[in-house]
């Protein structure tokens, strides 16, 4: 059984004061459950605020974002070393944000990844494709691609510290959401391509979230499907209640 993980990204969301009374109430509402691993990925600059926050509690924190390099002239670069340092447990990765506003491509998200794992940071790795993608037909070529491009030198002992995110671009902040069966067609071959890459039995403890528009009214049936371990969730998790409600999704067995 893969334990479930919820992550909020907040994206570039929350100063300081906004950022602790929304810790605040993620804390309040969610602090007790204990079958599910609760993630948040503030800003870089909230990290410290919001790790004070959730200080003793199961929650997680996450950077949104990091550099693959050790240290050294790399302005307006955060390091792996530098997000353990302020209490991180996780990091995303290769966001489509980052790809497609920040030229990032799947190089650099082999190399975040690598860096993340060097030092001890579970990389939180983001693939999907675009509309015009879907529309071609192409989304299993474009995620195999990601997948691979990005998993390139892991080793099949290091993926049980490894999450991946599909993230359809079509569906982040459109309200577009994949319905369960499209997210779990895709986490299927996810997992089949993780099965061919490294063994069956490394890819069974991969968890795979899925992202875009995740929704109070739209998580139990995503959560209901059998590959879909989580979720990675942007606007709705810049509330307390509709953040909580999502954590509290319905569990069915
Ligand atoms: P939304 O939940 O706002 O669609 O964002 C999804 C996302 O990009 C999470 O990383």
């Amino acid at each position: 059984m893969r334990r479930p993980i919820i992550a909020a990204n907040w994206k570039m969301h929350m100063t300081l004061g906004e950022g602790t009374e929304l810790a605040q109430g993620i804390v309040k509402g969610c602090r007790d459950m204990d079958d599910v691993d609760i993630v948040l990925a503030p800003p870089f600059t909230a990290l410290s605020t919001v790790r004070k926050e959730i200080h003793d509690t199961p929650i997680a924190l996450c950077a949104q974002n990091l550099y693959w390099e050790e240290k050294g002239a790399f302005t307006g670069e955060v390091s792996a070393a530098m997000l353990k340092d302020v209490g991180c447990d996780y990091a995303i990765v290769g966001h489509s944000e980052r790809r497609q506003l920040f030229g990032e491509i799947d190089r650099s998200a082999n190399k975040k990844v690598l860096a993340a794992l060097t030092h001890d940071l579970i990389p939180i790795l983001c693939v999907g494709e675009t509309d015009a993608e879907r529309d071609r037909g192409v989304t299993y070529v474009v995620v195999d691609r990601q997948v691979k491009e990005a998993l390139k030198d892991v080793a099949a002992t290091q993926l049980d510290r490894i999450v991946i995110a599909y993230e359809p671009i079509w569906a982040i902040g459109t309200g577009r959401t994949a319905t369960p069966a499209q997210a779990e067609e895709v986490h299927q071959s996810i997992r089949g391509q993780l099965a061919k890459l490294f063994d069956t039995d490394a890819a069974e403890t991969v968890r795979l979230l899925y992202g875009g528009s995740v929704k109070p009214d739209n998580v139990d049936d995503l959560m209901a499907e059998a590959d879909i371990d989580g979720a990675l969730v942007g606007g709705a998790s810049l509330k307390p209640d509709s953040f909580n409600r999502i954590c509290g999704f319905e569990r069915r067995t």
